[in-house]
């Protein structure tokens, strides 16, 4: 079994904070959203991973490499534009040759890991034979499935068909961006045609496959599950990965300080005279300072947080914040300063880009 990681695309409406133009490269508890698939893929076995690249390809490649620092192997795939799911399959086909596979959206997250997917996958097509499944598709019940491709399930648990954002949906069962294949989705995706919006359709190669006498099975996804393209998903996804954070301390804690709940500290990172309430982690060469720390709060490496009170927030590299009480619910750049000099307001919201300065009087 392989994998395939979709990393092309448009990029990031959130570049102005966080510094990269690839959204599957913003970090979600200190670490890149790319990376959770690719760990979730190695965890489930997986160990030749092809990803598609687009514009951002220069960030991506650089991030993830040649995939040696998971023992893996990553082999990327260019492509020009982003003409939809299935031209990425189209695309990899040299690199899937005839191979199972699983596809990945490589800015989506789930808390429930691929391991059990891939297996049951693997099983049915052992067992199979002829009958076997040719796609196991997750599922997710969602409040509007308007908004998503929508999958109808019969009382056995097969597929009977796909639609894509239906104004009258047939179920509230929507396509998380995690899908399994076999050799015959190549066959489909040489066989669609793009659609109004001039993509090669995912739904519509499965479709195909339907159409084509072809099983089609599915999961329901248990747990949360971000697609972080879409709304606010930073500080979202960020609290969900810190409630399962394990604690480790490689950095150091003064006596004045206390230390509550799951709380990592990376190396090199100081707590002085400072609270700092779990679930939260504090970045590599990170120096807390007569500071409160608060729950759902990540604050990258080389930064410095002094005579202030920080909760819900995500920081990023080597920013500076001195003498603010109540930081609640933010997000701050890269290279940021966040100061004050005078008296002290109420709760602060901020949104911050990179080498950001302010000074609240
Ligand atoms: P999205 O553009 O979010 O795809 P979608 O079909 O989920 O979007 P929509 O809500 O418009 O239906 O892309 C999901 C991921 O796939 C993202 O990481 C970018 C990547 N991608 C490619 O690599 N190539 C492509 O051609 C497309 C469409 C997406």
């Amino acid at each position: 079994m392989k994998g395939l990681i979709l990393a092309g695309g448009a990029g990031t409406r959130l570049r102005p904070i966080t510094n990269t133009s690839a959204k599957q490269l913003v970090p979600v508890a200190n670490k890149p959203i790319l990376f959770y698939g690719i760990e979730d893929m190695v965890a489930a076995g997986i160990t030749e991973i092809g990803i598609i690249v687009g514009d951002t390809r220069d960030e991506i490649m650089e991030a993830a490499g040649d995939g040696s620092r998971w023992g893996i192997e990553i082999t990327y795939i260019p492509q020009d534009a982003p003409l939809g799911l299935a031209h990425c399959v189209l695309i990899a086909q040299d690199v899937l040759g005839n191979d199972s596979f699983v596809m990945y959206l490589g800015d989506n997250m789930l808390q429930q890991g691929l391991t059990e997917f891939v297996e049951r996958f693997r099983a049915a097509q052992d067992a199979g034979g002829a009958d076997a499944p040719a796609a196991q598709i997750l599922l997710a019940h969602v409040d509007d499935p308007r908004q998503f491709g929508v999958a109808e399930v019969n009382d056995a648990g097969e597929v009977v068909r796909l639609v894509e954002k239906p104004d009258d949906p047939p179920s509230d069962l929507a396509l998380v961006g995690v899908y399994l294949f076999d050799r015959h989705i190549q066959e489909a995706v040489r066989a669609i045609e793009p659609s109004d919006r001039g993509e090669l359709e995912i739904t519509d190669a499965i479709q195909w496959l339907l159409d084509h006498g072809h099983r089609v099975v599915h999961d329901v996804l248990v747990g949360w599950w971000i697609d972080t393209g879409k709304k606010d998903p930073i500080l979202a996804s960020n609290r969900y990965i810190l409630e399962t954070i394990e604690p480790t301390n490689h950095g150091s804690v003064d006596d004045a300080s206390t230390i509550e709940g799951r709380v990592v500290i990376e190396e090199g990172a100081k707590i002085i005279e400072s609270r700092v309430r779990g679930p939260a982690i504090i970045g590599r060469n990170t120096r807390i300072e007569r500071s409160y720390v608060g729950p759902f709060t990540s604050i990258a490496a080389d930064c410095e947080v002094i005579d202030s009170e920080i909760d819900h927030s995500v920081v990023l590299e080597r920013s500076r914040i001195a003498g603010i009480d109540g930081m609640a619910d933010s997000l701050i750049g890269r290279d940021v300063e966040v100061s004050r000099s005078g008296q002290r307001p109420g709760a602060l919201r901020l949104m911050l880009g990179d080498h950001s300065k302010i000074d609240l009087e």
